[in-house]
């Protein structure tokens, strides 16, 4: 598959699921809050992307963009950016509603239309990262937009969870897939295109794809499932999270001083 058929079949995928989305998440997530990851961890506790007051923010893969006003009543100056126009019709939505307004970009997270360092932080949670063929492309991306110093704060599905069926029950807790395939989960239409594309990376990929992209690694955070929370989002269900990861936030920082580039050979 190519990149443009990627793209394609996440845009078209996000606006028609974006409706049954915001349906079936939108409460959880609420109208302005950043909520990391089905295990319920919100910034206004873990605080990964430190004092963000005056900071200009990037969140990419915003969806309605919950996190992004959270931000800005945190005295950030935000963006939310977002591939798909039907996310984004829930974000001006959820702004007429809130009265919280920032900035709406529609951009593809691999061509992030701002210059190198406009950025104090970025970050997403379950956004873009697991939906692109060249993640390690976008971490250049987002390393690229970030001033030297800077933060990338992202969450994805857990790794270990490729292995397990995708089904919060007890049925799910058979290990089915190798951890190690890291062929795309591809839906296809009835003309054989595709409409859907998650593309798996173990942790060592994930922080190989930092690393050469100039990040240090910060921390890796894998939230553990709360007592007394019974929301079950997906595959992610209390039974399955206490017994195992659904969830890495990985806290990447872009070295203030950037090492020269090689010098050149004179003959
Ligand atoms: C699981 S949703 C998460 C949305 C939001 N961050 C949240 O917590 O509800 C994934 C989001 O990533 C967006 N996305 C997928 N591929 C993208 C890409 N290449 N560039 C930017 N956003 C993308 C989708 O449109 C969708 O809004």
């Amino acid at each position: 598959m190519t990149s443009g058929e990627n793209r394609r079949a996440s845009r078209g995928w996000w606006d028609a699921d974006a409706d049954a989305y915001q349906a079936e998440h939108g409460d959880f997530l609420g109208d302005v809050d950043f909520v990391w990851c089905p295990e319920g961890l919100r910034e206004a506790d873990a605080r990964l992307l430190g004092d963000v007051a005056g900071q200009r923010v990037l969140e990419i893969g915003c969806g309605a963009a919950a996190s992004a006003r959270w931000l800005a009543t945190q005295g950030a100056r935000v963006v939310a950016a977002d591939l798909s126009g039907g996310m984004l019709r829930h974000a001006r939505e959820a702004a007429e509603r809130s009265g919280v307004r920032v900035p709406l970009v529609q951009c593809d997270a691999l061509a992030i239309p701002f210059a190198a360092e406009a950025f104090d932080t970025v970050c997403t949670a379950f956004g873009a990262v697991p939906f692109v063929d060249d993640s390690a492309r976008l971490m250049r991306e987002v390393f690229r937009v970030l001033r030297p110093g800077g933060r990338w704060v992202f969450s994805v599905t857990h790794p270990m969870r490729w292995v397990f069926l995708d089904d919060p029950t007890e049925r799910g807790l058979v290990a089915a897939h190798s951890y190690f395939e890291r062929t795309p989960y591809v839906e296809y239409d009835e003309t054989g295109a595709a409409t859907y594309v998650e593309h798996h990376r173990t942790l060592g990929d994930r922080i190989r794809e930092l690393v050469a992209a100039g990040f240090v690694l910060a921390d890796l955070i894998e939230p553990e499932w709360p007592e007394g929370h019974e929301q079950i989002w997906g595959q992610w269900s209390p039974l399955r999270g206490r017994i195992f990861p659904g969830t890495a936030i990985f806290v990447a920082e872009k070295p203030s001083v950037l090492a020269p580039p090689p010098a050149s050979v004179s003959e």
